[in-house]
């Protein structure tokens, strides 16, 4: 076939922190060497996407990194996709010949791993612009947008059999929590968990617990409305810390008879690791951080915490090596070994995308489907 031309679609810029999104006619590049253009189906709404826009400083920029689509043209080089495969993007990618890529050990890719600036893996330059001018991209993957371009090691294909508007969500949230639980944690039948936040994230660890056969699986959360919902991901206590006497991790303490086994933090607060650790037994207690602080990136903890043989333990999407491993996940979903569905309480068009930063800043949501 001729080669990719530049091409005009639709995208929602963000043009500056915190500003609702604006959708704009952006000039998206046709993709270079190893890189592949995808028209996006459906892109879900995640924690990090709304953190990065109310806190980073790079703009204009097209976010969104939780994302399903079809190829639509493939850069020079490319063998392992051609136009009309199914794709989920990885915003970790998998060069497959690193140092961490070959360790057998790590999916701390260095070649394709979270980009930071805002530009692409290969020149550190963008491929959307408006009228000339660079508008930059959100973990190399940008799927907020008709057409993204990204790189062929951060995409992964998938059976055109799967529902595209269902599995976008194992692109981040739900599979991160599903590998800190099965990767990570490596949680054993009959164990005590405790999860700290009951977002996608804490919901997806909460799911990986059930199918291990934990005993217990604690729920906290400060949003009275999640212990409702935390129960059909297998939460079988909630607590919520705004209704207790004492601290957390005696509450804990007491339900656990001396501290769970595991603990994950899933809200992004590093105070909560604090908190988590103490949760934990002594002995071999294990504290899983999943997520991102926006303020205050440093932990404190008394070394005694450690002396007395727990564990803190920290990954980047749940341990998986993302193009690897996503297919497995996919083949356990449409053999409903795992729940994706609950997980979306709302769809919504992509003229309103900014309803779903809405609803995820007043904690009104578990996943916004956005269909392109
Ligand atoms: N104590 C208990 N729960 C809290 C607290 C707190 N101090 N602060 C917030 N929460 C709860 C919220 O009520 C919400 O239910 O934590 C949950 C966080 O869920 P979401 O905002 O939906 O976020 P999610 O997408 O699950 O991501 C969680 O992981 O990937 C990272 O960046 C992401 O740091 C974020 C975390
Ligand atoms: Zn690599």
């Amino acid at each position: 076939s001729s080669s990719p031309a530049v091409l005009t679609c639709k995208a929602a810029v963000a043009w500056g922190p915190g500003e609702p999104l604006v959708i704009e006619e952006v000039q998206v590049s046709p993709p270079q060497p190893m890189e592949i253009r995808i028209k996006v189906v459906c892109t879900s709404l995640c924690r990090s996407d709304v953190s990065a826009w109310e806190t980073q400083a790079i703009f204009p920029r097209i976010f969104g990194h939780e994302a399903s689509g079809v190829v639509e043209s493939v850069g020079p080089g490319v063998t392992e996709f051609s136009e009309g495969d199914h794709v989920l993007t990885l915003f970790t990618g998998e060069c497959k010949t690193c140092r961490h890529c070959t360790s057998g050990k790590s999916n701390m890719c260095q070649v394709l791993g979270l980009e930071r600036r805002g530009v692409m893996h290969s020149d550190q330059k963008t491929r959307f612009f408006i009228k000339g001018k660079p508008i930059y991209h959100y973990c190399a993957v940008s799927s907020f947008s008709e057409y993204t371009v990204v790189h062929s090691g951060c995409a992964v294909k998938v059976n055109l059999a799967v529902p595209l508007e269902k599995i976008c969500l194992l692109s981040c949230g739900v599979a991160a929590g599903l590998g800190a639980a099965w990767n990570v944690a490596d949680i054993s039948d009959g164990s005590t968990v405790v999860i700290y936040g009951l977002g996608t994230v804490g919901l997806s660890v909460a799911q990986g617990a059930k199918v291990r056969g934990a005993s217990q699986i604690i729920g906290v959360d400060i949003n009275p409305e999640k212990g409702e919902i935390a129960k059909t991901f297998g939460i079988t206590h909630f607590v919520n810390p705004k209704e207790c006497n004492e601290s957390i991790q005696q509450v804990i303490n007491q339900i656990t008879e001396g501290g769970a086994d595991y603990a994950f933090e899933c809200i992004g607060d590093t105070g909560m690791i604090t908190t988590a650790l103490q949760s934990c037994c002594q002995g071999w207690g294990l504290t899983v951080t999943l997520g991102v602080p926006k303020v205050h990136p440093e932990l404190t903890a008394h070394y005694g915490t450690f002396l007395s043989g727990r564990t803190l333990k920290g990954s980047l999407f749940g341990g998986w090596k993302p193009k690897s491993d996503l297919p497995s996940l996919v083949d356990m979903y449409t053999k409903k070994e795992i729940q994706i569905d609950e997980y979306i309480t709302h769809n919504i068009s992509f003229e309103d995308i900014n309803q779903a930063f809405s609803l995820m800043k007043e904690g009104k949501c578990l996943r916004c489907v956005i269909h392109l």
